[in-house]
């Protein structure tokens, strides 16, 4: 970027990442009237579109590098809510849809487990989490370290991490959480996480229709 800020991934797919991250997740339930986290917004690639589609006060961002946060949200203009912390603590609100774009690309497994954790407590009924991620295909591949591998501030080294699909559905598993393939971008898969069906009767009288079960 101009400004010299990493803006998320490769320059020449900002545009395209964002518009077609958009697109996602509508085609995976986002509706307009949704609460919104995006975990590791970056520079609001991706949160710039989702702001002209839902309510701007219904998008909630974490980013730990606030200068990206702040210069994205100056341009932006809009009153959105900003939160600079870096343990993957969701802010206290019901969301009805989590996005985590190129995250799990860079995150340890505890760091996963712990948004899985967040997700399941501060979330809808209904709600999704789309998240992206690149399969380990061999045991070798599969990260078991515990950091962040990959750029954080634009000098940072590259790099990433991969996780094999059977770990990611026995975590989801412990959170209640059911796990599905929905489609690829650049390289990386979509999962939609939701809470696993229930077994149960007729929703009770009274019930909240929005991201109710
Ligand atoms: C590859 S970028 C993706 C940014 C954005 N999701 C997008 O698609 O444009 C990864 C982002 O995660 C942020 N990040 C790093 N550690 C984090 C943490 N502990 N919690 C939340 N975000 C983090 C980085 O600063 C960076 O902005």
């Amino acid at each position: 970027m101009e400004s010299g800020m990493f803006s998320g991934g490769p320059d020449e797919w900002f545009e395209d990442v964002g518009r077609r991250t958009l697109a996602a997740c509508i085609e995976n339930g986002l509706m307009p009237d949704h609460r919104v986290l995006d975990i590791g917004a970056g520079s609001l690639r991706v949160g710039w579109w989702l702001v002209h589609y839902i309510e701007p006060t219904n998008y909630h961002a974490i980013e730990p590098v606030r200068d990206r946060l702040d210069a994205a949200a100056e341009i932006l203009g809009a009153p959105i809510h900003l939160y600079y912390n870096t343990n993957f603590d969701f802010p206290d609100v019901e969301f009805d849809f989590v996005l985590a774009r190129s995250i799990w690309t860079h995150a340890s497994k505890p760091m996963i487990s712990k948004m899985l954790a967040e997700f399941a407590r501060k979330s809808a009924p209904r709600a999704k989490f789309l998240t992206s991620v690149i399969y380990a295909v061999t045991p070798d591949e599969d990260y078991d370290g515990v950091d962040w591998v990959g750029k954080v501030l634009k000098n940072d080294p590259s790099g990433g991490v991969k996780h094999s699909g059977d770990w990611i559905r026995a975590e989801c598993a412990k959170h209640d959480l059911s796990v599905e393939e929905v489609g690829d971008l650049h390289g990386q898969t979509w999962l939609r996480i939701e809470h696993a069906p229930r077994e149960s009767g007729p929703a009770p009288a009274g019930s909240r229709e929005r991201g109710s079960r």
